[in-house]
């Protein structure tokens, strides 16, 4: 044999040693990749429902809510403590509840060690109260933003969004449903009675390692940010509740940081949807699924027979851009969530209306003009978030078409802290299900793009920014977000502080 023979022989054999060493891994981190816990949950605790936070009412009607971010330990595992965060309790937040037209002020209080904040998700308020990472909440601290509320009934939320530290904020436990109610919620037949027929479920996913949260990666293979291996309702494992109604409101929150899910029953029930993030559908639909991406809400009715079980699931998902992303992910997850139980015998419930009123989202044909982002992992239009610089300007009172891309495959969404938008168009088709209602994030799967249709309503402020950003909190962390003013026509953009702390 020439001696070159035998190099190349050597160097086959080191190639293909090389080459089963790495499939052998990969098979490896794909086989350990998918979760499951369908039939496999007990479902022995009593569903925890968030108190509705107290408030006093000031002279000239402004309504005052307390929030206290505080350390603690939570026993989720009995005989367990867990070390978690939250607000005046030691894990998740009480429900804040008002009304259209409202004035409201929030005294939030940091009792941590280390900056933090509150920013009202979903809520249309002047961007100094929007505690974004520009109103960080230094240790000791006291932030009290004020606004009017004005917008749609609808179901809201509020979490921290700390400069870089957001994902670390949320699963330590800071987050909490803000409900909004006005005339027409009033009026229409929908189950209302919070607790009872109207029920808060806010879904994240855990993974435990003894007492406390393991929030590592499973696979260095994913890039999504961390993925629990089981699901909490409102911070109850394994979740049931007793229910005594005809028809049961679900307010579905993802409060996950990375996960998506597919909401739907265990026996493949029909639904009916009727709201999404911004508040109520023009009409209730009938549904299997609806597929909820970090951030998004949806609210739901489904009907129950007298004595049965129903396993609200998430389901595995085809929509991840592609098999990697869809393993990788989560996509091909499942979970069993909630099950309701219900009494032997039910209340009658009335029947549900069949139009709900209007969307307050502006059509495309309102638009002035429109913009484009194209998302990726390494930042939003190719720049990462930069606290003193601002991305975009636009003036206050007009509509835009905003076009939303995804460029680099990876599961991302979309949310535009202020407004709630119309999705006109998914991939160039007019959009269905859950995205024909007024939405503030959006799910936007690898290779798709989307067309949103919103508008800006101030109050003017050129120094101070809101965001935009993908709601998968590792990759907002990263600098998946950009920052928008609104000035007045003719006003230009000023210069935001680049530190945190302007708002006190
Ligand atoms: Cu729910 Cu900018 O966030
Ligand atoms: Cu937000
Ligand atoms: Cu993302």
């Amino acid at each position: 044999m020439s001696r070159w023979k035998r190099v190349l022989i050597v160097l086959g054999s080191v190639a293909a040693v090389f080459l089963a060493a790495v499939g052998g891994l990969f098979a490896w981190q794909w086989n350990g990749a998918g979760v499951s816990t369908v039939g496999q949950v007990r479902f022995d605790n009593e569903l925890r429902v968030p108190p509705l936070a107290e408030s006093t009412v000031e002279k000239d009607g402004t309504r005052v809510f307390s929030l206290r971010m505080q350390a603690g330990t939570t026993e989720f595992q009995q005989g367990l403590k867990t070390p978690t965060w939250g607000f005046n309790g030691s894990h998740l937040g009480p429900t804040l509840r008002a009304k259209r037209g409202e004035k409201v002020k929030v005294l939030v209080e940091n009792t941590l060690d280390e900056a933090s904040g509150v920013h009202w998700h979903g809520m249309h308020v002047p961007a100094k109260m929007d505690g974004g990472p520009h109103q960080e909440v230094a240790p000791g601290k006291t932030w009290t933003p004020q606004w009017k509320v004005d917008q749609p009934a609808a179901t809201l939320w509020y979490h921290p969004h700390p400069h870089g530290k957001t994902e670390k904020h949320v699963q330590r436990g800071l987050a909490g449903m803000f409900l909004i109610d006005d005339a027409r919620t009033a009026s229409l037949k929908l189950p209302k009675r919070y607790g009872v027929d109207d029920l808060p479920v806010a879904v994240q996913d855990v993974a435990f390692d003894g007492a406390d949260f393991d929030h590592g990666r499973r696979s260095f293979l994913q890039n999504t940010g961390f993925l629990g291996t089981r699901t909490m309702v409102n911070g109850t494992l394994d979740p049931y509740q007793v229910v005594g109604d005809e028809l049961v409101r679900l307010r579905l929150l993802n409060a996950s940081t990375a996960r998506i899910y597919d909401f739907g029953f265990g026996d493949d029930r029909d639904f009916t949807l009727v709201g999404t993030d911004g508040g109520l559908l023009e009409r209730p639909q009938t549904l299997k699924r609806v597929q909820l991406s970090p951030g998004e809400r949806a609210e739901v009715v489904v009907r129950m027979r007298a004595g049965e079980k129903a396993v609200l699931r998430s389901f595995p998902q085809g929509n991840y851009g592609g098999g990697f992303e869809q393993r990788f992910a989560g996509g091909d997850d499942s979970f069993d969530v909630l099950e309701l139980r219900a009494a032997a015998a039910l209340r009658k419930s009335p029947k549900l209306p069949s139009v709900m009123g209007a969307l307050e989202v502006p059509q495309e044909k309102d638009a002035a003009r429109g913009r484009f982002f194209g998302l990726r992992m390494s930042g939003i239009n190719g720049r990462k978030m930069d606290r003193g610089h601002v991305d975009e300007t636009v003036v206050r009172g007009t509509a835009e078409v905003w076009t939303v891309r995804n460029e680099d495959g990876a599961p991302h969404n979309f949310h535009v802290h202020d407004v709630r938008f119309r999705v006109v168009l998914v991939d160039g088709k007019p959009p269905t299900g859950m995205l024909r209602g007024a939405k503030d994030t959006v799910y936007v799967p690898g290779g798709s793009t989307v067309k949103l249709a919103m508008r800006f309503e101030g109050p003017a402020d050129p120094d101070t920014p809101y965001m935009y950003h993908c709601h998968l909190l590792y990759h907002e962390d990263q600098g998946m977000m950009g920052q928008f003013v609104v000035v007045e026509k003719g006003q230009k953009e000023g210069t935001p502080a680049s530190g945190g702390h302007g708002g006190h």
